[in-house]
């Protein structure tokens, strides 16, 4: 089936939204030399250490696919949820495929309604509260975990493996419990790899080169999207379709190069540091929060190719049509002019939702709204807020899907990957790595592991802080004694 993402910018420019919130073509030109520097940069990173970019590649990677392929089948047939422990870029890619391609109520589903398939959950977070339940939705004896961490060392996806292994354990016994968990990690050094082969554990794995937050296309995204059914090989098509035409230097010829520059200029010269993306599309909800996380992690950085800090990064913020029109709008319209927006749109749903009129009589004066489908006040709804905002003079652009499947899914998120990739070199700083996560990880080890520890260091500090903090009394509500 073709492909076909479109990008449309016209409401970021100055013909339309006026100069003082507009880009010109002029600023565009000036900024070709730093676009070419930025290429080669990103060429050289592909060279050396950054992988997202080869895994654009249906024929090189045709094996691979198909065991994952093979393994997700397995897996499906095997068990009737399958629960995904991780978090960040371990979880998000997977969540926001599921949620694109998935039956949009699939948790509510049993194993038949679903292509014979397991639910599939996302368990990104350790609250005990959500925890427990997901084991009393999903018990154990009959769910199969993948347990997904690059690092293989972060707290957060080791204590919920633990904990599931020991409720899975509980039931089925040790011997038959590793059957119940399959472990995606990197390739080369990840502690969770001897304690796969010594012990016998399932296991994918990813290449060192290839970050968290850009490996939905790894085993990583992809065994989950063959566990749920969805066509992996599509997905990579997708991707190779956009890797194609986001590979040109020309700014002009290249959406997520041009993209990328806008969101830059929009932020260096016209001030808008916060980027909103707003899907019309429920089915494309959580590709807003996917890319919250990549847009956040790779360029909110506090140093780069200049020996000062220079705190750079836009705020992004995740908003949904037409929904948060009753929510959100009012402040974007109205309040400060400080943002950009991005809006997701598909051209045909999978399914039609028809207004037949049967209410016409009882509801006199509302006409307008029948005999048509549900899609066409979407539609409008849409418009009416893209032009609600250029009357603002608020910059935004447009990313077209003809319609949401895997092929088009794995070009979306690819696109938005080399975007990000780019505006990280238009910034000059290192759009891989997230050093500003690392004290919060650290605190929170030594706390774990107490005196004693090497990660002790941090506790004088902490008790300090703790103390120091306390010097105004909470102020509560409260009833009782
Ligand atoms: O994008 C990233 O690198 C991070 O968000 C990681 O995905 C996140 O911290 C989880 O790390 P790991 O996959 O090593 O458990």
């Amino acid at each position: 089936m073709p492909i076909c993402i479109e990008f449309d910018y016209n409401n970021a420019m100055a013909e339309v939204v006026g100069p003082r919130h507009g880009l010109t073509r002029q600023l565009l030109e000036d900024l070709k030399e730093r676009a070419a520097k930025s290429h080669k940069a990103f060429l050289e990173r592909r060279a050396t250490d950054v992988g997202f970019f080869k895994l654009a590649n249906t024929a090189g990677r045709a094996k691979e696919l198909q065991e994952l392929a093979a393994l997700g089948d397995s897996i499906a047939a095997a068990c009737e949820n399958f629960v995904i422990l991780g978090i960040g870029g371990s979880a998000l890619g997977p969540a926001c495929v599921q949620r694109a391609l998935g039956h949009l109520y699939y948790n509510l589903l049993d194993k038949a309604g679903r292509n014979n398939r397991p639910r599939i959950f996302v368990l990104d977070n350790i609250d005990p509260e959500f925890a427990a339940e997901l084991s009393d939705v999903a018990p154990p004896e009959n769910t199969c975990y993948n347990v997904i961490t690059k690092s293989g060392t972060t707290p957060e996806t080791l204590s919920q493996f633990m904990a599931f292994y020991d409720c899975v354990a509980a039931k089925v016994g040790p011997q038959k419990a590793k059957e119940h968990f399959v472990i995606t990690t990197n390739e080369v050094k990840s502690p969770l790899l001897p304690l796969a082969r010594d012990f016998g554990f399932r296991f994918c794995t990813m290449p060192d080169s290839v970050g968290g937050r850009f490996s939905e296309l790894t085993a990583v995204g992809l065994l989950p999207a063959a566990v749920a059914g969805f066509n992996i090989v599509e997905m990579v098509r997708g991707a190779e379709a956009a890797a194609a035409v986001c590979d040109s230097p020309d700014l002009f010829a290249n959406p997520a190069y041009l993209n990328g520059a806008i969101h830059y200029l929009a932020d260096t010269v016209l001030h808008k540091n916060i980027s909103v993306m707003m899907p019309y599309s429920e089915a494309l909800r959580d590709v807003a929060d996917w890319y919250r996380q990549l847009w956040a992690e790779s360029l909110g950085k506090r140093r780069g190719e200049k020996p000062h800090e220079v705190c750079v990064g836009q705020t992004p913020v995740r908003a949904l049509g037409t929904t948060d029109q009753h929510s959100q709008v009012q402040l974007y319209v109205d309040g400060p002019n400080d943002k950009i927006f991005t809006f997701l749109c598909v051209k045909k749903f999978r399914r039609e939702f028809p207004v037949t009129g049967g209410l016409n009589a009882m509801l006199q004066g509302y006409e307008y709204l029948s005999g048509r489908d549900i899609q066409d006040l979407f539609e409008a709804e849409f418009i009416g807020t893209e032009y609600a905002l250029k009357l603002a003079e608020r910059p935004s652009v447009r990313i077209t899907l003809e319609r949401v499947d895997e092929a088009h899914i794995g070009g979306l998120l690819f696109f938005l990957m080399v975007q990000t990739a780019f505006a990280g070199m238009l910034y000059g700083i290192n759009p891989f790595d997230q050093p500003g996560v690392e004290t919060g990880k650290n605190v929170a080890r030594a706390l774990m592991k107490g005196e004693g520890s090497p990660d002790a260091q941090w506790l004088a500090d902490i008790r300090t802080y703790q103390r120091e903090r306390l010097r105004y009394p909470a102020v509560a509500i409260r009833t009782g004694a």
